[in-house]
């Protein structure tokens, strides 16, 4: 495998190919903990791996110089699946000083007994010399958590960026022209809707910082390293973080006895045109990270439900919570669903999509045991609707 980024620049990390549920992210093709070494007048390490690779991590370090050799370990991201290997490694490396910003002293002082570590603080805009090579800090609050930074080498135009532009997806090749560009690119877009998307605002920030500063390769935290297509992923990032929408209208639903199914198909047929890529998602047959990456650039969403015990069920309020968490904002939305003897279920359904702050454009569309031909004739209504608003979405309010 090759993972010489530049001449002494090195990938060092751990492929985790086994990963199915990273806390939760059905990470469908495995992940990576990419960590980095520069071999220079002095010897840095940037950051580290999930605890359960350290010795991975150590063996790779060991193979290109003496562990008592490395000179800094950089911290660009507390959390554990990039800190986690931060005690044995500062152990490993007696020489080393940890270099962070005071924020991630605080958050690995929560973690780790910090009390013996050599630690070196820095704040934006810093520099550290390592020879020929220069590592800039540029802080980055919120893409992920506060602490989250990234290291620039100016002489190299490389990007360190620590879990922005990332992707879970473990592969025996670690550049983005050796891998299948369409398969790394949906990864990059399930990891911003699932991990970057409430932190849209930040990111944008973030992306202005990195206006005016020349590019060549980006190196993350997971995933391939993106040395032909960096351009690329950073305009996709704009996109994502911009909240541009597609021309897209997803129909979501749940269903007992398919009425609500019967519901969803007729908002889909009205939906469905040209132009339009209306597609219809049954909540318990797709994963949750897979619904919020289709949310992400939806411009329009359907959710139904039926009434199970006077409330929407269980699968639905678990996918309107997790959204919620994830805060996509500026869609077209209606809710609708089925009701036997009381109601509840589109009720809930609609409430939700309210508190989102969703363009909820008309009263839910309810249907009393089953869809009649009328109900039927409203829902494909609905669905030309969405699709209309979905063809002709709102201007994108600045600052979103
Ligand atoms: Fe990959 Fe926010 O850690």
């Amino acid at each position: 495998m090759n993972t010489t980024l530049r001449e002494n620049i090195d990938w060092v990390g751990a492929i985790d190919w086994n990963i199915r549920d990273f806390h939760g992210y059905d990470t469908e093709r495995g992940s990576s903990y990419n960590a980095y070494l520069i071999r220079d007048e002095k010897t840095a390490l940037i950051d580290t791996v999930k605890a359960p690779f350290t010795a991975e991590l150590l063996r790779n370090v060991a193979a290109l110089c003496e562990l008592s050799q490395v000179d800094y370990v950089v911290c660009n991201h507390a959390e554990l699946d990039h800190a986690g290997a931060l005690p044995e490694v500062l152990r490993a490396m007696p020489r080393a000083t940890l270099v962070c910003d005071k924020k991630c002293v605080a958050a690995l002082g929560a973690h780790f007994d910090t009390s013996t570590w050599k630690i070196q603080t820095i704040a934006d805009g810093d520099s550290l010399s390592l020879g020929r090579r220069t590592l800039r800090f540029v802080t980055t609050p919120m893409v992920h958590w506060p602490e989250s930074m990234f290291t620039y080498v100016p002489e190299e135009k490389l990007l360190f960026s620590m879990d922005a532009f990332g992707q879970h997806y473990a592969s025996g090749v670690r550049f983005d022209d050796e891998a299948d560009l369409p398969a790394v690119m949906q990864e990059a877009k399930t990891y911003y809707a699932n991990i970057g998307m409430p932190y849209a605002k930040p990111v944008l920030q973030c992306l202005d910082k990195l206006a005016g500063v020349e590019l060549d390769t980006i190196a993350p935290s997971h995933g391939l390293i993106w040395r032909r297509h960096a351009a690329e992923i950073v305009a996709a990032y704009r996109d994502w973080a911009g909240r541009r929408c597609q021309p897209k209208v997803l129909v979501v639903y749940d269903t007992m006895w398919q009425s609500t199914e019967t519901m969803a198909q007729a908002i889909l047929e009205g939906a469905a045109r040209p132009g339009v890529n209306a597609s219809l998602i049954h909540v318990r047959r797709t994963n949750l990270t897979k619904i919020a990456t289709e949310v992400l650039d939806a411009a329009a969403v359907a959710v139904g439900s039926p009434t199970l015990n006077r409330r929407m069920m269980p699968m639905i309020a678990a996918m309107l919570c997790y959204l919620d968490g994830l805060r996509p904002l500026g869609k077209a939305a209606v809710a609708f669903g089925s009701y036997g003897w009381g109601r509840g279920g589109p009720e809930d359904v609609n409430e939700a999509l309210q508190r989102m702050q969703w363009d909820v454009f008309r009263e839910p569309l309810r249907a009393q045991w089953r869809p009649t031909p009328e109900v039927l004739d409203e829902c494909r209504r609905i669905g030309q609707e969405l699709a209309d608003r979905a063809l002709n979405p709102p201007p994108l309010e600045s600052g979103q």
